[in-house]
């Protein structure tokens, strides 16, 4: 095989989640063999790091077209102008998302863990970022392995959980959540220009659509509450939870490096986004692997109450 994979350095205690990919040589096309087995791991280990192998757009997309069918963002102006497929997040013409104080530092770009299209009936399969302008500081992202977090499960509770569904929620700003919030007073206006996104009701635990393991599925961002329990129970069941999930043991932390490019399974990870000074220029450019698989349902918004 032309590449290598290696054991992430992670956290103590660590379930050695996701892998780094070295020797790959993005100049060349990717033969079907090598894809195939790209993609392999990628289901195997939920997060392969590709350590300055981002060197350009064509790499990034010829690399991403290995997992799957690529999606473009649906608002035009987040698309590359010359690769439609590829998503430009970063603050080079301004500010586009919300700003916040943490500890006295304005900070952008602060998401917490939570899965992508979680307030959606069917998430992405993956997407895979790649770092074109580092901050100085700050920057970093988190993913973490629900897969290992629901096999960490004391029996007791995967009993208590399973079957249960969850109502998730659009979530246009951290005020809006209900559980995990972070501590953080926001520095500019509120945008709710946001389209209706209805309340969707997914189950607690998800069978993944690709290697039938069973993931928590959280996502800290827009869980609301769980269908057919008393409210304070199922708050004490939600926090559990979320505190079972989020330990250091399940994650991987990133600490950017140029070119760096980072692939994740979207349907067996969360992941969360540090943000950066707001006064500091960082860019990434993203792919989207499309999902095909649904998870759950759209609810009535009396039933999401
Ligand atoms: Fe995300």
């Amino acid at each position: 095989m032309d590449f290598a994979a290696e054991t992430l350095l992670c956290g103590p205690g660590t379930f050695g989640f996701g892998r780094a990919i070295t020797g790959l040589d993005l100049d060349r096309p990717i033969g079907p063999q090598t894809a195939a087995a790209l993609r392999a791991l990628w289901l195997e280990h939920g997060l392969l790091v590709f350590p300055g192998l981002g060197t350009s757009p064509e790499a990034q997309l010829a690399l991403s077209r290995c997992f799957g069918e690529l999606e473009p963002h649906p608002i035009p102006r987040f698309r590359h102008p010359d690769h439609a497929e590829l998503i430009l997040l970063g603050n080079e013409s301004g500010s586009t998302g919300p700003i916040y104080d943490f500890g006295g530092v304005a900070t952008l770009g602060h998401i917490p863990w939570h899965t992508d299209l979680a307030f959606a009936t069917t998430p992405n399969a993956g997407a895979l970022l790649r770092m074109v302008r580092r901050p100085e500081t700050g920057g970093q992202t988190g993913w973490l392995d629900t897969a290992a977090a629901y096999d960490a499960l004391d029996d007791a509770t995967k009993a208590e959980i399973a079957g249960l569904e969850a109502v998730y929620l659009f979530c246009a700003g951290l005020e809006d959540m209900r559980f995990n919030r972070p501590e953080g007073a926001r520095l500019s206006p509120r945008n709710d220009a946001y389209p209706h996104f209805p309340p969707v009701a997914n189950p607690l635990v998800w069978t993944h659509p690709d290697t039938g393991r069973k993931v928590l599925n959280l996502s800290t961002l827009n869980i609301s509450h769980v269908i057919g329990l008393p409210a304070a129970q199922s708050e004490a069941l939600i926090c559990r939870l979320i505190a079972h999930a989020t330990q250091a043991r399940f994650c991987h932390i990133h600490q950017w490096a140029d070119n760096d490019m980072v692939l994740w399974d979207n349907r067996r990870t969360m992941h969360m986004a540090f943000g950066h000074p707001v006064d500091q220029i960082r860019v990434v450019h993203r792919t989207t692997i499309r999902g095909t698989v649904a998870m759950g349902r759209v609810i009535d918004s009396q039933d999401a109450a």
